[in-house]
């Protein structure tokens, strides 16, 4: 049997024969089908993508069937339990586990360049105190752009790497400082002593203390977390990053193209979403009414649902677990019960089980950030901050594949024919 698949143009009775690589036919084979000469060639309709793998990738696999996912083949679960998020943000960029002279580093590196230019932390200053502190960290990455002007030579490798280490090391400490600035407290400078997640918990919540000392089960929560959040292959955000990269612009802006898609509640808003929804509905006993207002419509169930799982998110599964021991420090958050009462019912309803609706990564990380003390804005902060490192590994990727151009979907136009110029005192 050949790879290939046979078309026949039924207006025109003419058969095609397109060859089928990796599960999928080259869309631009399609091009060849035409009624005559002066057609375009027929073109695949795929509005929002459902269908359409749009570039080869080595990084993320998920299985979305059987509730798998893997960074570089490592299971989520092997990482979420024996590594650490730094070891594998380098694990997404650069393909191996690190080796330990690699990882030192590597973690060095990162550790150096945690400090930002002076300016940006006037520049945090100018927002309003209640700004929502993704708008603000979507804002300043963009703004490191501006200070950094070789971060445009993307196809210098060495050039590369050092803005990845700059962006994974500097996004904490904007991220602290638009919490911070919330508050308005003084801003605190990060930690060379401490981990990835502890310096972070450092510039977050250090008051007078001289030194600040993280608890180190919400230090390994936090990194676990990153960890998990860390990449997710093709998803709006990274498909963000690829798509305003492939114009050849630099990685900040490029990432603060990635920030403002997950900023959106049906993404990376999601978990603030499922908070708030829990906060709504407040007690037990009205879990039975909200769930019927989502199967009348009316409503979504926040934190379930996945555009490519139809199974339990791998992720979830986890940060289930994760959630018993940080509760165990910081005392059970209220709001889990409504959560437990929501997925028993759900995963019991016929409306939910027959759309293979699971809960997400989103379902039970809001509960351990709220137990944290995190207020529900910091949220997709807190994703975005991991995912720095799975939309830097997707953006080098796309530089480096010879097969990428310049990110450039096709319409099917549904407008007006030409039609002649209206002067304003003829119009109807
Ligand atoms: C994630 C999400 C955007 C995926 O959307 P999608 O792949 O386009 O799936 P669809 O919207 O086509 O959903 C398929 C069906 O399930 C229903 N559905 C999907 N998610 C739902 C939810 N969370 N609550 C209730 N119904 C839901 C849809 O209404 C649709 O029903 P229909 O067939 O009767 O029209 C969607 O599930 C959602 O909005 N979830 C809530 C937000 C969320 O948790 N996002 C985080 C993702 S990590």
């Amino acid at each position: 049997m050949a790879d290939t698949l046979t078309i026949t143009d039924n207006r025109t009775g003419q058969t095609y024969e397109v060859p089928i690589t990796d599960g999928t036919i080259n869309a631009i084979d399609l091009r060849k089908i035409r009624v005559d000469d002066g057609d375009f060639g027929l073109m695949s309709y795929d509005p929002s993508y459902k269908n359409t793998a749009a570039c080869r990738s080595a990084i993320t696999f998920i299985d979305g069937d059987l509730g798998i996912l893997r960074y570089r083949g490592y299971p989520i679960e092997q990482l979420a339990e024996q590594s650490q998020y730094l070891e594998v943000a380098y694990l997404l960029l650069y393909g191996e586990l690190p080796t330990s002279s690699q990882y030192e580093q590597w973690v060095h590196d990162v550790t150096h360049h945690t400090y930002v230019h002076e300016s940006l932390k006037r520049g945090m200053d100018g927002y309003r105190y209640d700004s929502h502190p993704m708008g603000r960290l979507i804002a300043l990455l963009a703004t490191l752009s501006t200070f950094y002007d070789d971060a445009k030579q993307v196809h210098d490798r060495k050039n590369r790497r050092e803005h990845i280490v700059k962006i994974i090391a500097k996004m904490p400490t904007l991220a602290a400082w638009a919490y911070r600035h919330s508050l308005g407290r003084p801003y605190v400078y990060p930690d060379n002593d401490l981990g990835y997640a502890g310096n972070f918990l450092s510039m977050l919540f250090k008051l007078a203390e001289p030194k600040y000392k993280p608890h180190p089960v919400l230090e390994r929560a936090l990194d676990v977390l990153f960890i998990l959040h860390a990449d997710h292959e093709q998803n709006c955000s990274t498909s963000a990053a690829r798509a305003v990269g492939s114009s050849e612009a630099d990685p900040y802006v490029s990432l603060a193209a990635a920030a403002a898609a997950l900023y959106g509640p049906l993404h990376g808003g999601a978990n603030e979403a499922v908070l708030r929804m829990l906060t709504k509905i407040g007690d037990l006993k009205a879990v039975p009414e909200f769930i019927s207002s989502v199967k009348k419509g009316e409503s979504l169930l926040m934190g379930f649902g996945h555009r490519v799982y139809k199974n339990y998110d791998p992720r979830a599964k986890v940060i289930k677990r994760l959630a018993d021991e940080v509760f165990h420090v910081t005392g059970r958050n209220p709001l889990l019960d409504i959560a437990l009462e929501l997925e028993t019912i759900a995963l019991n309803d016929d409306y939910f089980v027959k759309r293979k609706l699971y809960p997400n990564v989103d379902f039970y990380s809001g509960l351990i950030y709220q137990a944290m003390g995190f207020p529900v804005e910091m949220f997709p902060v807190l994703f975005a901050i991991p995912r720095a490192s799975g939309w830097l590994a997707q953006w080098q990727e796309m530089l480096e594949d010879p097969e990428q151009k310049i990110a450039r979907p096709r319409q099917i136009y549904t407008g007006h024919n030409e039609r002649p110029y209206v002067p304003m005192n003829k119009r109807g």
